[in-house]
């Protein structure tokens, strides 16, 4: 049975992996005899056995902490020269670890299921603020970054009714709307733009104007993600990140000056950008984040490698990488084309 395990946070933060990390050294620890460590630096540190241990003492007091205390990065396990499977089950080896905890988003459980079908005994957590696993209804973190865009929605529309501007905000989303979409819909805003769905600068400046005719200043929420029909790829200006993806961000930028122009408005752009991963976890992340921490546990005492939690409805389910990975879980078109009978 495995006792001694490796926790390992990986891609982007997310408010939540704190209290992942301390749910499952809890109840590994009390229930299960399980030991930890945790890799600093994401599969950097499982590459490089650069690790610390993780006890109940280490844990205290963590759900409540945004950010990850064993750090992350956008490093993948097959990093040459000294990545791969057989070089990870030689450091596992050498470190007395008999499985890993891999808790991150969609590279992570590709990097993961590679791993597992290379015959090393790994698990996964699912975490992304962009809410876009379809294997699990929710992630933790994305309640936390909608209340922090919805909070930053609430703002801009005082400052806006005060100078009758039209204001944009930006906020996280690369192939999912959803922040954007329960954002916009819980700030009451105008226009929600998203990746999923196309809209032209026309359509967009006739709901920012019938605003701006009812007495009103409009409120646009726009995904990273998002682009215009004529666009093939999201608006990205800052190369790529570790994971080789286009850096995203700025679409906001362009499209305040678009309405601008288009309506005679004056338009002011804010880019929300890494508030809404920093800071402390929502109740509802802290308590969803300990619950797949708790249940990745009884996952490995079950010998379930090759698997991840997941939360199906209100329960905690367990579904295999493949699965994890077979969709993006996309806002449905017909949910979009719904809350956008309300826009303008
Ligand atoms: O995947 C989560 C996410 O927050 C995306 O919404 C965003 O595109 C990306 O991470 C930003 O990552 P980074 O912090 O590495 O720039």
């Amino acid at each position: 049975m495995a006792k001694r395990l490796g926790i390992l946070t990986s891609g982007g933060d997310c408010p939540g992996l704190n209290a992942v990390i301390r749910g499952a050294v809890l109840k590994g620890e009390t229930v299960h005899g399980q030991e930890f460590v945790g890799f600093l630096d994401g599969w950097k540190g499982l590459i490089e056995g650069n690790a610390i241990t993780l006890d109940r003492r280490s844990v205290r007091g963590l759900s409540s902490q945004g950010g990850t205390i064993i750090r992350t990065s956008r490093v993948g396990p097959y990093r040459e020269p000294d990545g791969g499977a057989e070089n990870i089950k030689k450091r596992m080896k050498q470190l007395g670890i008999d499985g890993i905890i891999a808790i991150g988003g969609e590279g992570t459980a590709s990097a993961s299921k590679r791993l597992f079908e290379d015959g090393v005994n790994i698990v996964g957590v699912p975490k992304t603020i962009d809410n876009d696993l379809a294997a699990t209804d929710y992630t933790f973190g994305f309640s936390t970054a909608v209340e922090i865009a919805t909070e930053a929605i609430d703002r801009l529309r005082t400052t806006g009714n005060s100078h009758k501007r039209c204001m944009v905000l930006e906020v996280m989303g690369r192939h999912a709307g959803w922040i954007a979409l329960f954002s916009g819909i819980a700030g009451g805003a105008h226009a929600i733009l998203i990746p999923e769905q196309p809209e032209t600068i026309e359509q967009i400046s006739e709901w920012v104007r019938s605003v701006v005719h009812r007495g009103r200043a409009p409120m646009v929420v726009v995904a990273e993600g998002f682009k215009f029909p004529d666009m093939d790829e999201a608006h990205s200006t800052k190369g790529l990140d570790g994971f080789n993806r286009p850096r995203l961000g700025g679409i906001g930028e362009v499209l305040a000056p678009l309405i601008e122009e288009h309506t005679g408005i004056e338009t002011r752009s804010t880019v929300l950008g890494h508030i809404q991963r920093g800071g402390a976890p929502s109740a509802f992340d802290r308590v969803l984040a300990t619950r797949l921490g708790m249940a990745v546990t009884d996952l490995i005492a079950d010998g379930g490698w090759g698997q991840m939690v997941a939360l199906h409805g209100t329960n905690i389910a367990r579904v295999d990488f493949a699965e994890a990975l077979a969709d993006l879980k996309t806002v449905p078109p017909e949910s979009y084309a719904d809350y956008r009978q309300l826009f303008g």
